[in-house]
């Protein structure tokens, strides 16, 4: 019998590593709403299936037999906050695996407007859907819903596609294996750089969590003194013993760098215009900086951005934040078929496609 608290206060106080089990099933994860939930060995399973799910889908063939694969689910899209990357690669990430989908992307459409509460409203999708994707601004909100949805009788699993300040565990999940494909599959050893504000920015302190997944690999945390990275992520990685220093001076660890992830100030979050008091512009990577870094150094960017990356930059092979993006689709794909367990299907059908061709030629 699974265990599921009735005190929602409590829950959310929890440290993540204790209540992780709140939210699997089977010994799978089930609900994805933390980067600490992506083990190495989760990871490695979802890159070959979104490597798998690319192979396939090259023929028309395999691209039916994807979209059949969960033709018999709906999902609904709760993305109350900005997103057109997250949402449009969600969307057609459901869509190759055949799923429906419909949407919320305003609470002024929904009965939220007539005072019903956004935990009532996001209980009436459970009545119509089998999984929710949401985006909220309240930190916690999304974990609530899950919670929520746990306790119902017909529960549905829920992913975050971004809350608050807090977590993007999806975007971490495509960063690393962005990363991953960059560097042929080691990561392990790699020196990696955040720039810009890391102080509230989600991404980079879900990707910082996903580090304790790695051998060797050190962290440098640049950023102006403002908009630091916070500390329960620095003592996390502390915990597990990985080495990151923090700097303001960009440009003094740029040469040693094997990837840079560049950030925008995340204004949004601003209570007094603070973001105007700062001077962003030594957080930029400019085309000059080219000549410094490695030729194999890789520039990312989670995107949208702004003034932080010249767009000079972008002809260079080392700028894959085009591919980055599109790397989303296909891994957030294969993080739905992993929780509706038709991970195996995708293999299966890859490997019958790869004899047939071999068969075939
Ligand atoms: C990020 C986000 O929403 O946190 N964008 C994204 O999901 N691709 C980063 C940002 O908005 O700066």
């Amino acid at each position: 019998m699974r265990e599921i608290t009735d005190n929602w206060e409590e829950l959310y106080e929890t440290e993540v590593s204790q209540k992780l089990r709140h939210f699997s099933r089977e010994g799978r994860m089930y609900d994805c709403l933390f980067a600490q939930q992506l083990t190495r060995e989760l990871l490695e399973e979802l890159f070959t299936i979104a490597d798998n799910l690319r192979k396939i889908t090259k023929t028309k063939e395999g691209a039916d037999h994807a979209s059949s694969l969960l033709s018999d689910k709906r999902a609904m899209l709760y993305f109350v906050q900005p997103s057109t990357r997250t949402f449009l690669s969600f969307l057609n990430a459901c869509h190759l695996l055949g799923i429906k989908t419909s949407e919320i992307r305003d609470t002024s459409t929904s009965s939220e407007v007539k005072g019903e509460s956004s935990e009532d409203t996001v209980r009436t999708f459970s009545s119509y859907v089998d999984l929710i994707i949401m985006r909220h601004p309240t930190p916690g909100f999304v974990e609530k819903t899950a919670w929520l949805m746990n306790r119902t009788k017909r529960p549905v699993p829920v992913i975050n596609a971004g809350s608050g300040k807090d977590q993007h565990p999806t975007q971490a999940l495509l960063d690393v294996y962005t990363l991953h494909k960059s560097f042929d599959g080691e990561i392990d050893g790699k020196k990696i750089v955040m720039v810009g504000d890391l102080k509230r920015g989600r991404t980079v302190r879900s990707l910082s969590y996903l580090m304790k997944n790695y051998k060797n690999v050190s962290l440098a945390f640049v950023s102006p003194k403002e908009f630091k990275m916070e500390p329960d992520i620095l003592g996390f990685l502390k915990k597990h013993s990985i080495p990151y220093v923090e700097t303001a001076d960009f440009m003094s660890v740029m040469p040693e760098a094997d990837a840079i992830y560049m950030t925008r100030i995340q204004d949004e979050h601003d209570t007094s215009g603070e973001s105007r008091k700062v001077d962003y512009s030594p957080f930029y990577f400019k085309k000059e900086h080219l000549k410094i870094i490695k030729p194999s150094c890789v520039i990312m960017h989670p995107l949208p951005r702004r003034d932080e990356i010249e767009t000079a930059v972008d002809e260079d092979p080392r700028a894959i934040y085009w591919r980055q993006e599109r790397n989303g689709m296909w891994v957030r794909a294969a993080m739905i078929s992993y929780i509706f367990k038709t991970n195996e299907k995708i293999i299966e059908c890859c490997i019958s496609n790869v004899s047939k061709i071999l068969y075939d030629t």
